[in-house]
């Protein structure tokens, strides 16, 4: 079974990790059979998955249910599981409720978004043996409040503040830190000061590693590809072809055939 020791070995003998998200068992355990680090149930599987407007819809047991699929599909794999949209808001015993459903489900760590405020709840949870993973720079969760999915950290004073919580996350005993969308330089800043491993989506190529949301990399929305994504297969088009070929099939009986008839 994978480890969060894992990543600190990783920076320090500077191996690129490598998370995606799942939200499935059978994504999961095709991307751990590929080699990934560690594979993250993002709340973006309100988006996704449940075809919400923003992460700010996913809930507790959404979350709960996608972690224990992920984990039954890839039983050895590192499973970060995301804390939902106000969680840990609502103070470190609900927080601490959250994340032990989370970790029960089979989650390995949990990742939360931002720090200010807090600070007690990550301390709690890590306290409690529930590794934490942060997540600062763009914080979806925060899309109303940041007026639209944009690049943080621009300002002097806003890249001062990130680099701040980076410290601050390190302190408080987090294993890893996802950076979105900030400039490349700011993320790399961060990697250098810090010694927990920095996992970067739309950061440049200075981080200790890079995150992808697995739906972006396999291309399988036509209408939605960030700029920092890459689609490694036009799934979207490869689906639709197959999908065409079995209504074709069937429409002209050539679906089933002889052998795929039972005796
Ligand atoms: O929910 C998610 O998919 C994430 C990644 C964008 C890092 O948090």
């Amino acid at each position: 079974m994978s480890s969060i020791l894992s990543f600190a070995r990783a920076k320090r003998e500077q191996r690129p990790l490598v998370m995606v998200t799942a939200y499935d068992a059978v994504t999961a355990r095709t991307l751990h059979e590929a080699g990934v680090d560690a594979l993250l149930v993002g709340d973006s599987a309100a988006m996704v998955v449940h075809g919400f407007p923003s992460t700010v819809h996913a809930t507790l047991e959404m979350m709960r249910l996608h972690t224990a699929a992920v984990r039954r599909g890839a039983p050895e794999a590192l499973v970060v599981a995301d804390m939902p949209f106000l969680s840990v808001r609502r103070g470190a015993d609900a927080a601490l409720d959250a994340a032990g459903e989370l970790m029960q489900a089979g989650a390995t760590a949990v990742k939360i978004e931002g720090v200010a405020g807090h600070e007690e709840a990550i301390s709690r949870l890590i306290g409690s043996g529930i590794p934490v993973m942060g997540h600062l720079g763009l914080t979806p969760q925060s899309v109303h409040q940041l007026g639209g999915n944009r690049i943080q950290g621009r300002s002097p004073a806003a890249a001062a503040q990130l680099r701040a919580d980076a410290e601050t996350l390190e302190k408080l005993g987090a294993f890893a830190l996802v950076l979105e969308c900030v400039p490349a330089a700011l993320a790399a800043t961060v990697t250098r000061e810090r010694s927990i491993a920095t996992i970067g989506i739309g950061a440049g190529r200075e981080t200790d590693g890079q995150v992808l949301v697995v739906t972006d990399m396999l291309g399988l929305d036509p209408t939605f590809c960030p700029s920092f994504a890459r689609r490694y297969v036009d799934g979207h088009r490869a689906n639709l072809r197959a999908m065409r070929s079995f209504v074709r099939d069937v429409r002209a009986r050539r679906f089933p055939a002889r052998k795929e008839v039972p005796a």
